[in-house]
């Protein structure tokens, strides 16, 4: 599969993708503007990019961790059974929570980790996904904050990889094998 030769087409250009990102920092920023320190939680390695930038665009008191969840693998095809495969360094217990995602796709990974994460007993939490494909759920998932609802594409980019390439591109592209139309 991965040997196909593909080409990428911009979808959602970086100066579209820095806009949405206030808007959305904005309205969380007002969510949560009486907390004394939001737990910002990132999920490797998808979200890397779009945390990076949004938190930079929040005006609250931030902590940054990450957790990372198992996918992918090396293909386009999820995997219904998720794992921890990195846990967070902080307890949240008590605390104001703000998952990012990069994706929401069949809506498995953000299920499961939310649920693990509420057992912890945080005093509030909420979901951001940069992208959601409603057309592909499995489980109903909603995350709290939605950059973007894309159609059932396989993208690239802004911290999104295919096969562990293409995360640096500072856009999201669709893959486009050269031997389809
Ligand atoms: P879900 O558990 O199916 O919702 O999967 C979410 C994860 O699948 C995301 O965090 C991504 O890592 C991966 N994923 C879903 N769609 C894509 C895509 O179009 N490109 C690359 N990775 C994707």
């Amino acid at each position: 599969m991965t040997h196909r030769p593909y080409v990428i087409d911009e979808l959602i250009s970086a100066k579209a993708i820095a806009a949405r990102i206030e808007d959305l920092a904005r309205d969380i920023s007002s969510e949560f503007a009486d907390t004394n320190k939001l737990v910002v939680v990132g999920l490797l390695r998808g979200s890397f990019v779009f945390i990076a930038d949004l938190v930079r665009e929040l005006s609250l008191p931030v902590e940054v961790d990450f957790l990372e969840a198992s996918s992918y693998g090396d293909g386009m095809e999820s995997s219904r059974e998720v794992r921890i495969l990195k846990d967070l360094r902080g307890q949240i217990e008590g605390r104001d929570v703000l998952i990012v995602e990069d994706i929401v796709d069949t809506g498995h990974t953000l299920t499961h980790v939310t649920k693990l994460l509420k057992s912890r007993k945080p005093a509030r939490m909420q979901t951001i996904a940069l992208l959601d494909k409603p057309a592909r759920r499995e489980v109903d998932f909603k995350a709290s904050y939605t950059g973007f609802e894309i159609p059932d594409e396989f993208v690239v980019g802004y911290g999104i990889d295919f096969a562990q390439r293409n995360r640096n591109l500072p856009y999201i592209g669709k893959v486009r094998f050269e031997d389809e139309s």
